[in-house]
């Protein structure tokens, strides 16, 4: 797979990117990632990226034409290209599932007080990642790429995934390391005693206990 990123803070970006998993999935070539700095596609001679928005109130918007340049620029008949943007759909797991399927992701982050509205004739999804809003899309975008290229085969065992979170619908079961006492706090009996089975159920137990007590929305979708 590969992901092109199109931000204003291409350093932001990389710097999450050369750490732990990610930056080993790229180097064990399972991904190729490039980041791209919208204003080196600007055509204005001062390499200006935003104006002032018609009809006044806002601040800052970002222009058109160094991002349509750039999608231009990368664009092939097997891209797909998000747009970062808190008027997108929301984000979840299976979106994640689904885009590791794809060869080329393009993803525009938006900065400033928000973008041309034609940007959007771009992208072939906006997606959000919370009803929040950031100063830019830039985390969102890290979001997007950590959460698939996670589950790119060989990134991560495929069995550190089978059970994540929101797999099913349901949140992960507990895990415990060394030491067996910690302060008092013991690891349960049945993660010691090596019996597989009583493993996998004692599991799979937690995590209707878990969702049930803390997302219950998540069991009403299943
Ligand atoms: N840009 C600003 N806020 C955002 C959000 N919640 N999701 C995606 N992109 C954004």
């Amino acid at each position: 797979m590969k992901i092109d990123i199109l931000t204003l803070f291409p350093e932001v970006i990389q710097a999450y990117l050369n750490e732990s998993i990610i930056k080993r999935a790229i180097q064990n070539n399972l991904v190729t990632i490039k980041v791209h700095n919208i204003r080196d596609y600007s055509l204005d001679s001062h390499k200006k990226v935003d104006d002032y928005g018609f009809g006044g109130g806002q601040g800052m918007v970002l222009m058109p034409q160094p991002i349509f340049d750039a999608v231009d620029a990368l664009r092939t008949k097997n891209s797909k290209v998000l747009l970062m943007t808190p008027q997108g759909k929301p984000y979840h797991q299976k979106m994640a599932k689904a885009l590791t399927k794809e060869q080329h992701l393009i993803i525009i982050c938006g900065h400033y007080e928000g973008f041309d509205e034609r940007i959007r004739t771009l992208a072939d999804e906006e997606i959000s990642i919370g009803d929040y809003v950031l100063t830019g899309g830039e985390l969102a975008s890290l979001v997007i790429t950590d959460s698939i290229v996670r589950l790119l085969d060989g990134v991560i065992k495929e069995e550190s995934h089978e059970y994540d979170s929101f797999t099913e619908n349901l949140l992960d079961y507990p895990v415990y390391t060394r030491p067996v006492n910690f302060r008092g706090m013991e690891v349960p009996e049945v993660l010691l005693s090596g019996h597989h089975k009583n493993i996998e159920t004692w599991r799979k137990q937690e995590q209707l206990k878990r969702t049930k007590e803390r997302r219950p929305d998540l069991l009403e979708k299943s």
